[in-house]
Parts: C-alpha cells; sequence; structure tokens
C-alpha cells in the first residue's frame, strides 16, 4: 500500500477542526463491543494500536488523530489484517472531549497519550492536546483502576502533561519505568534508534 502524504503538523485551533468528534455505531465497528477498550489519543498512522489489536486480540482498540488521510488509511490497514477488535476515528480530540464515549457500554480501560506535538512557542501552549478540559474529562469518564500512559522524548512536554494528571485529585501515579505494553510507537522505536531519552508515567484512577 502507498504511504500517503500528509502534512506534519496541524493546528487543532482552527475553524475547521472544532466539528465535536461523532460516536460511531460501536456495536458495527467492533466483533464483541463488550470486550474492554484501549483509547489512543493522536495515534497518527495508527502503527502502535494495529500490533496492540493483533497482540491482545480480547481488548478492542480505539485510535483518534486530527489528521484525516491517515485515519483513513489506518483504518483500511486494520481491515486488510482483518482486525475486528481495532477502529480509528478522525477528528480534535480536544472539542468537547470524550463525549463520543458516552454511548459505549463501559468507559475505556486504558488511555494512551504518546509522544504528542510539542508545541515548543509559550504562545502555542494552546495546541498541545494535554489540556486541563481533557485531563478532567478523563477524570469524569474513566471508572476506578483503570489506566493512563504518557510518554514523550520532550522533557518540557513530558513534565508538564504529567503535572496535569498528578495534580488530579482522581489520578494517581504508579510508575516511571517502562512501555507497560511492550509495543512501541513509531516515534518511541525512532527515540530508541537515536538513543533519545523517553519520559514516561503510568497513572491510574483512584
Ligand atoms: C508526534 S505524533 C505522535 C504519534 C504517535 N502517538 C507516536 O508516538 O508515534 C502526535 C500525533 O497527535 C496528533 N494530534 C495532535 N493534536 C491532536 C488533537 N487535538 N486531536 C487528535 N490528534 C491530535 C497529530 O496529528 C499527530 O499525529
Amino acid at each position: 500500500m502507498s504511504r500517503v502524504r500528509v502534512r506534519q503538523h496541524v493546528n487543532p485551533l482552527s475553524q475547521k477542526y472544532q466539528t465535536p468528534i461523532a460516536a460511531p455505531p460501536w456495536e458495527k465497528i467492533y466483533a464483541d463491543f463488550f470486550q474492554p477498550l484501549h483509547l489512543d489519543i493522536g495515534c497518527a498512522r495508527g502503527k502502535f494500536l494495529l500490533t496492540m489489536a493483533e497482540k491482545y486480540p480480547d481488548w478492542n482498540f480505539l485510535g483518534v488523530e486530527i489528521r484525516e488521510p491517515l485515519v483513513i488509511e489506518a483504518n483500511e490497514q486494520g481491515r486488510s489484517l482483518g482486525l475486528t477488535n481495532l477502529h480509528f476515528l478522525f477528528g480534535n480530540i480536544n472539542v468537547e472531549p470524550l463525549n463520543f464515549l458516552r454511548s459505549l457500554p463501559q468507559a475505556p480501560g486504558r488511555v494512551s497519550i504518546q509522544f504528542p506535538d510539542p508545541w515548543f512557542k509559550t504562545r502555542h501552549s494552546k495546541r498541545r492536546v494535554v489540556q486541563p478540559e481533557l485531563v478532567q474529562a478523563l477524570a469524569d469518564v474513566l471508572a476506578p483502576g483503570s489506566l493512563v500512559f504518557l510518554q514523550s522524548d520532550v522533557a518540557l512536554v513530558a513534565r508538564e502533561m504529567a503535572a496535569q494528571f498528578e495534580n488530579q485529585p482522581e489520578f494517581k501515579p504508579l510508575t516511571r519505568g517502562d512501555n507497560p505494553w511492550g509495543v512501541p510507537t513509531e516515534r518511541e522505536i525512532a527515540c530508541q534508534r537515536l538513543g533519545r531519552l523517553v519520559y514516561r508515567r503510568l497513572l491510574e484512577r483512584r
């Protein structure tokens, strides 16, 4: 399959990304929609979830990505691999965050936010994906015992996103160690090749 060429970054605050993500017909997209759900926010080409879905067939996986061509390609790949526990949604996770999950039988048991776009300039910090409204929505939606996994190779971004969760009383930090599922993302593989330090946090919904 040809690799789609797309823009490196889009501005999530621009007008064209302000439509809330609509809930898909869950019972049609997962073979068993009562399986526990792993939500990956900012999944890009979805390679991490494509591997996770094969490795953990008794979980459902949902990727959310703001660059639509990547979502189309990732869904095609999932279908061609015959994966019935995987789906990708196009949209901006920060617009009415997580409302599209409310029609599911249960909230995600795992959420990952991995190597989010750093938006280094302070005046662009509102473009970063981890915003107070998203952290609050996760605190509201997740059931006790659910896990949130964060990782980044940008120290500032890693510190800032971890602090936002740690300052929220509903989240308890667990570890700072390894990737808990043993499947690296595309960006993580690139960091490993370059020998870049990766900062990680695993948190639990109390
Ligand atoms: C640096 S990439 C990391 C991709 C992947 N998680 C990895 O680790 O290889 C960050 C991704 O998040 C997506 N993204 C950024 N802001 C987003 C938003 N508000 N909603 C959904 N996706 C977003 C970007 O388009 C990009 O694909």
